[in-house]
């Protein structure tokens, strides 16, 4: 066992030569960029004592820096869940560790640790208004549960980890859980995301409930995505019409992967250099709708081209009228209105 430091949390974890599943509990420093930017999605958005789940809660960081670091008036009550009793004994012991009284704040209604499987958690519950879905893999055996239980305006935020199924390298599995077909190519990881919103979607509009992303990306060796709720028929119809094919893949997610004022609100909340510049980039990205990105590489190799300076290039774009920006998908990419051939004209 050792001892972590994530915001000013300090957490046991096992000691492992590698991140691994087969850890008696589950902790990635990875992804502390995930938990930092579930806590400024929180402080930003105008929601206000909220009942929080944390379905897949593992060393219980996440609900711990949640306590920490959310502002004064977010948390109703907050609830920590696993299916693993290391896991549950973990958190309790991480609750001391931060000078925490689990049972008193328990008594209070404040905090609840539960040892359940996510579903029967989740089913279990009265619902709440704000359900985080971090598993192994996909998020799909916790969908149609969590979303039962997301209140009419809650917020539900979705991390996968299966992004070899979603982003193309195993097509069957992709078709198999997600119910879609996916690219294996430049712009692989949008369309993964979009598929993964589909999916989402999907169960959502089954229960009445239109889940609309407010905020998505994908990272290293995962996806996330956070959606808004409405319980309303036309609402579904609205999303539904928005899934569509692109190219050779889908169905997929073709509206906005992001509320613009909802980012800039978070880039605004945001502290840390290395999210600020990842946030910086989804800011400029989240003002232009359209699905798919130009890549700079492929696009110059395929028609003989010098690849042009970054910088030089978007000012010609702008110039040429066009909306454009860097996407965080791919540091050789554009994200922009501008057609294909009016961008190859651009480039010669
Ligand atoms: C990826 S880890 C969670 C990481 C954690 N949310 C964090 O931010 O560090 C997934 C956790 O889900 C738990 N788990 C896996 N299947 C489960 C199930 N069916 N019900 C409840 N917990 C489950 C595992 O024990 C593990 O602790």
């Amino acid at each position: 066992m050792k001892t972590i430091k994530e915001g000013n949390t300090s957490i046991y974890t096992y000691e492992s030569e590698k991140v691994s599943k087969d850890l008696p509990v589950f902790y990635n420093e990875v992804m502390k960029l995930n938990r930092d930017l579930s806590i400024l999605l929180l402080n930003s958005i105008n929601k206000h004592l909220m009942q929080i789940a944390l379905p897949l809660s593992g060393t219980g960081i996440r609900g711990l820096r949640f306590m920490r670091e959310l502002k004064a008036d977010k948390i109703q009550n907050i609830s920590f869940n696993d299916n693993s009793p290391e896991a549950i004994k973990l958190i309790k012991d991480n609750f001391k560790l931060n000078n925490l009284k689990h049972k008193a704040l328990r008594k209070k209604r404040l905090v609840y640790i539960e040892n359940q499987d996510a579903n029967l958690f989740l089913l279990n519950s009265t619902g709440f208004d704000y359900i985080d879905i971090d598993p192994f893999g996909p998020p799909t055996p916790f969908l149609d549960a969590s979303i039962k239980r997301l209140a009419r305006e809650g917020i539900l935020a979705v991390t996968a980890t299966d992004t070899s199924a979603l982003s193309g390298t195993y097509p069957k599995a992709c078709k198999r859980k997600y119910w879609a077909t996916p690219n294996r190519n430049a712009i692989m990881h949008e369309i993964g995301l979009r598929i993964l919103i589909r999916r989402v979607q999907l169960i959502g509009v089954s229960h009445q409930k239109a889940l609309t992303p407010i905020f998505s990306y994908s990272k290293d060796h995962y996806m996330r995505v956070f959606f808004t709720c409405l319980k309303s028929k036309d609402e579904c119809d609205n999303i539904i019409k928005q899934h569509d094919t692109f190219n050779d893949a889908g169905p997929l997610w073709t509206g906005q992967l992001w509320n613009h004022k909802l980012v800039k609100a978070m880039l605004k909340e945001c502290e840390d250099k290395e999210t600020k510049q990842f946030l910086t980039i989804l800011e400029a990205e989240s003002k232009i709708e359209q699905v798919g990105f130009y890549q700079l590489h492929s696009i110059c190799k395929k028609e003989k081209l010098t690849i042009p300076n970054f910088t030089t290039l978007i000012e010609k774009i702008k110039k040429a009228g066009f909306k454009v920006a860097r996407t965080h998908f791919s540091d050789k990419g554009i994200r922009s209105n501008i057609s294909y051939e009016e961008l190859v004209n651009l480039l010669n």
